[in-house]
């Protein structure tokens, strides 16, 4: 008989739902994320008995806290695992709210030689139904058979491309869409069922290298500003005015703009300002499917295709490349 041989997964924990525990596990609204590590969440998992697992608890934190710091060790772990000969894919457990810039980060930064697929929950781990132990299972296994580059999203049997993926609801354990196309495979009967869909074309952006993002104290500060009805550009007049007085000053402004990338023209002037003073504008929309175009008034600022949140890390890193090369 011959033995089959296991295969080497390494999972890092974030933190998050997935890691969360309830004091009332019948009210599972009223929870604290990050409180489990990795070993916590494999321990019942049966289908782990094909796998070996590395496990490393990089963070136990809310997604919604995190910091550059957070960011630096994940990247080194996932640098770590992916280097070991034995490791077949990194898994790695995360919050929902800021999953999505997480898993842009990780695609911007790559590519990496082998797959890396973030999973989370909705619920905390010890709420009835809770949905992190079929989505965790669901991660291992889309990581075991995967053999596609790039950075997945696992949730609710559903894969998603990391540059795709956004969080849609707070309500439905199916939290997350890949918009209009769909997502990239979805677990029926048993199997996974790819769609017959290639991966969108990423918008190349310039990054850092991974040493030197590692190694920087600092990323630079790029803030979402959004337009909405009776904005009078105050927001972006009053963080302008308090940069100098801040840690790191501001470099870059993404707008969620409305409809296809547009402000007000009070905003329209404080951003063009916020240009003549050496900050760094890009336009998204802030439509869930929106997508900024040439049509919106441009000569203040660069047009992004991603949404906003991703467009954040996006020009966080192209102005951490831009340092990294002036160096
Ligand atoms: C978090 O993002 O860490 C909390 C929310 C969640 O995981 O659903």
């Amino acid at each position: 008989m011959t033995s089959k041989k296991l295969q080497n997964i390494t999972v890092l924990g974030m933190g998050g739902t997935i890691a969360g525990l309830a004091g009332d596990p019948n009210n599972p609204k009223e929870y604290i994320a990050g409180e489990l590590g990795v070993a916590d969440l494999i321990k019942d998992l049966s289908h782990v008995n094909e796998l070996k697992l590395d496990i490393l608890n990089v963070a136990q934190i809310n997604s919604k806290d995190m910091q550059v710091g957070h960011w630096q060790a994940l990247l080194s772990s996932v640098q770590a695992a992916m280097g070991q000969a034995h490791t077949h894919a990194v898994v790695i457990t995360h919050g929902t709210d800021t999953l999505e810039e997480t898993a842009y980060l990780l695609q911007a930064m790559g590519p990496w030689p082998k797959p890396l697929v973030l999973t989370c929950a909705m619920l905390p781990a010890n709420a009835p139904h809770a949905d992190g132990p079929g989505n965790l299972k669901d991660a291992l296994n889309w990581a075991s058979q995967a053999h596609h580059e790039g950075v997945f999203v696992v949730c609710a049997g559903k894969v998603h491309a990391s540059q795709d993926v956004q969080k849609i609801t707070t309500e439905s354990v199916d939290a997350f869409t890949s918009g209009p196309e769909g997502c990239w495979a979805t677990w029926v009967d048993g199997q996974w069922n790819i769609q017959s869909k290639s991966m969108s074309p990423t918008q190349l952006q310039p990054r850092p290298s991974l040493a030197y993002a590692l190694a920087a104290k600092h990323w630079p500060r790029v803030e979402i500003v959004t337009n909405h009805a009776l904005n009078d550009g105050a927001v972006v007049r009053g963080l302008l005015a308090s940069s100098d007085s801040e840690e790191t000053p501001l470099a870059g402004i993404v707008l969620a703009g409305t409809g296809m990338g547009t402000a007000s023209q009070a905003l329209e002037q404080a951003l063009q300002k916020a240009v003549n003073s050496g900050v760094r504008v890009w336009l998204s929309s802030r439509c869930i499917f929106g997508l900024a175009h040439a049509q919106a008034n441009t000569h203040w600022g660069e047009i992004t295709l991603l949404s906003a949140a991703k467009a954040r890390t996006a020009l966080c890193l192209r102005l951490l490349a831009e340092k990294e090369h002036q160096s």
